[in-house]
């Protein structure tokens, strides 16, 4: 039961109606509207719907299936904002596929990492459920995405990311325009790490507690592209392209599977 939209109604932000969707009920979530063709043409024949600020779409066929494939722009405010109107359009599952920083030794670049939950280090998820809320995937779509990646052969962990709402001082950066970071985050890396926290990124315990609050089931799997245990640069266009080539694969084998099941 919800606010679902007219099926000729296009939404505001996204600028999509459920016309264009064709019934379309899952959906991949890249942050880059960069990403957002690669990563549906990687899924199957590919039509793109719309732009419209952050949010690029496409749709693919995966079985015979309607995939959506919409960037969401980074942080947790656009990610929310993309995740209600998915919601109206009739989206019930959603896997995030992003980018990230991991902060464990073993984690290497290019390496995938799957969450099993994150660390809140941000604000929006606050305006859909109090801070003492788990930021939790869905358990089925996540073992879908663990079961693909070892069959694959796939270099992945399961881990706990850190969701900030900054790049620099949330997660601990010292190459920023001041190079300064407040005491309340000097030396959190050293504290994650001790949690056995696996790595940063920006927008999945937005993805998580949105959607668990919106009644969708939701999953986020990231590519390492920056090591920063060694470093707190991004690594090379090679880097990023063996972490999209793996997440990719882990995502089409995943959905491939649930859509066998169904
Ligand atoms: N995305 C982040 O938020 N942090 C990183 O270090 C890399 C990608």
């Amino acid at each position: 039961m919800g606010n679902y939209s007219k099926p000729e109604d296009i939404l505001y932000h996204t600028q999509l109606s459920r016309n264009m969707l064709m019934g379309a009920e899952i959906a991949l979530l890249p942050g880059d509207p960069g990403r957002v063709a690669s990563l549906a043409e990687a899924m199957g024949p590919t039509v793109e719907l719309t732009s419209h600020r952050e949010y690029t779409s496409c749709l693919a066929q995966v079985r015979d299936q309607p995939v959506l494939v919409c960037s969401t722009g980074m942080g947790g405010p656009s990610t929310a904002i993309c995740l209600e109107e998915l919601a109206r359009l009739g989206i019930t599952r959603v896997i995030r596929v992003g980018t990230t920083g991991s902060i464990q030794d073993n984690l290497n670049l290019g390496d995938v990492v799957i969450m099993k939950g994150a660390v809140r280090l941000e604000g929006t998820s606050t305006h859909y459920a109090p801070i003492e809320f788990p930021a939790v995937p869905d358990l089925e779509l996540t073992q879908l995405l663990v079961y693909s990646a070892e069959i694959q052969h796939i270099p992945y962990q399961v881990g706990i990311c850190v969701s900030s709402d900054t790049f620099w001082p949330g997660q601990e950066r010292y190459d920023s325009f001041t190079g300064y970071v407040l005491r309340r985050f000097q030396g959190s890396m050293r504290e994650w790490q001790q949690l056995g926290v696996t790595n940063y990124e920006m927008e999945t315990a937005a993805v998580f507690v949105t959607a668990q609050a919106l009644g969708i089931r939701a999953a986020s799997l990231c590519g390492v592209v920056a090591k920063r245990t060694e470093s707190e640069e991004i690594a090379s266009p090679d880097v990023y392209k063996m972490a999209e080539d793996r997440f990719q694969r882990i995502v089409k084998r995943g959905l491939e599977e649930l859509l066998a099941r169904e």
